[in-house]
């Protein structure tokens, strides 16, 4: 079952690139141009959505965090993204042009399918983004994009998650080309951008694993992580310092960047592990030197700083005490190949421990109570 792999983690963590080429596969047409009709929510529909709300929970909900960088800057129109147990407990604001994109892979989770069926009871339009077919989030939903990552059977989300961004990434791309925000070899341009991901994230999982397993080895008595990022490495962080929560038992916090000076830098002193994901240094300059900055505080403190950095990025020598390498990529694209090493990281931890890293203690695959 486990293929020779030590665990189904080890082995989904593998299948990251496969995952993400098989929920880009069958999708556009010859030209190129991108083709959802298997949603069956007509082009009109799409074409007057002027919001969209994801909600998620764990892993799902950070997928959805990644996807709004990229949405609102593809499509321009606002992208909340919300905890599916928070949504439907406040009074969110529903009209019929609000698109509710569900994202969950088990499909089963019942804090996100009460949050879809109180928006569709509010007029809104649902679409999931789901891993499961025939689940029950799907079946409730008006629509469906199907993530094609394939089973994942142990408890801490991996593949899924990439192929959720992909999921999401789609969707954003299809309302760009719908509502025409975007030219269409723009939009051919991101699509190959795409297609080229799984052979990078494969590049991090054949080259950087020695140096991860090494880190871990390195970490196992840290009594906490932090975890930093900014723009899309935000929510990279989150989920990062999930892994490690869920399958080293390790506590640890993801923050943005920019919130170190108003509080979070209290935490660090002496020795305290911090991962920085550095964006591209080729992408927006201002992001990658205020991540820089970051990095280097956290350095001038003591941190022990581990970075996930872009291959040929020279600066991270500086302030890294190790680094995670990645190789080239757009920005909005990197959480693809970012999570992967923090996926790897988590899972070393959590063997190192002698912990069951399938089936951590208290946690469920399918979360069906709310
Ligand atoms: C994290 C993890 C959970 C799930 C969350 C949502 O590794 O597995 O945080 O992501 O329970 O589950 P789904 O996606 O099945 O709705």
């Amino acid at each position: 079952e486990k293929g020779g792999w030590d665990s189904y983690m080890d082995k989904e963590i593998h299948e990251d690139p496969a995952a993400v080429s098989e929920t880009l596969l069958g999708r556009f047409d010859a030209k190129g141009t991108l083709n959802l009709d298997e949603v069956h929510i007509d082009e009109d529909v799409f074409r007057q959505v002027d919001k969209i709300i994801v909600v998620a929970c764990g892993t799902a909900s950070y997928a959805g965090l990644v996807a709004k960088y990229a949405i609102e800057h593809w499509v321009r129109i606002p992208v909340e993204v919300e905890l599916a147990h928070e949504f439907r407990y406040r009074d969110p604001i529903l009209t019929p042009r609000t698109l509710v994109v569900a994202i969950s892979q088990s499909g089963e989770t019942m804090d996100t399918l009460m949050a879809l069926r109180h928006a569709r009871e509010q007029g809104s339009r649902v679409l999931a983004i789901c891993n499961t077919q025939g689940s029950t989030i799907p079946r409730e939903s008006d629509a469906v994009l199907y993530t094609h990552a394939g089973p994942e059977i142990a408890v801490a989300s991996t593949k899924a998650f990439v192929a959720q961004i992909v999921a999401a990434y789609l969707l954003g791309l299809y309302l760009a080309q719908v509502k025409g925000t975007m030219f269409r070899d723009e939009i051919r341009h991101i699509v190959t951008d795409l297609k080229a991901m799984p052979e990078k994230i494969q590049w991090v999982l054949d080259t950087q694993a020695d140096t991860i397993a090494k880190t871990a080895k390195q970490m196992l008595n840290a009594h906490s992580f932090i975890f930093l990022g900014r723009h899309v490495g935000y929510p990279v962080a989150l989920e990062g310092a999930l892994k490690l929560k869920e399958i080293a038992y390790t506590f640890s916090e993801g923050f943005a960047a920019g919130e170190l000076k108003h509080g979070p830098i209290a935490l660090v002193d002496a020795g305290e592990p911090v991962v920085c994901i550095i964006p591209s240094p080729r992408g927006r300059a201002v992001l990658h030197s205020k991540m820089l900055s970051s990095i280097e505080e956290v350095k001038a403190r003591g941190a022990f700083t581990i970075a996930v950095a872009e291959e040929g990025d020279e600066s991270v020598a500086n302030y890294a005490d190790v680094t995670f390498w990645r190789p080239q990529c757009p920005t909005l694209l990197s959480p693809l190949v970012d999570v992967v090493p923090l996926q790897l990281f988590a899972m070393d931890m959590s063997v190192l421990k002698k912990n069951d890293v399938d089936k951590p203690r208290n946690l469920a695959k399918s979360v069906t109570v709310e």
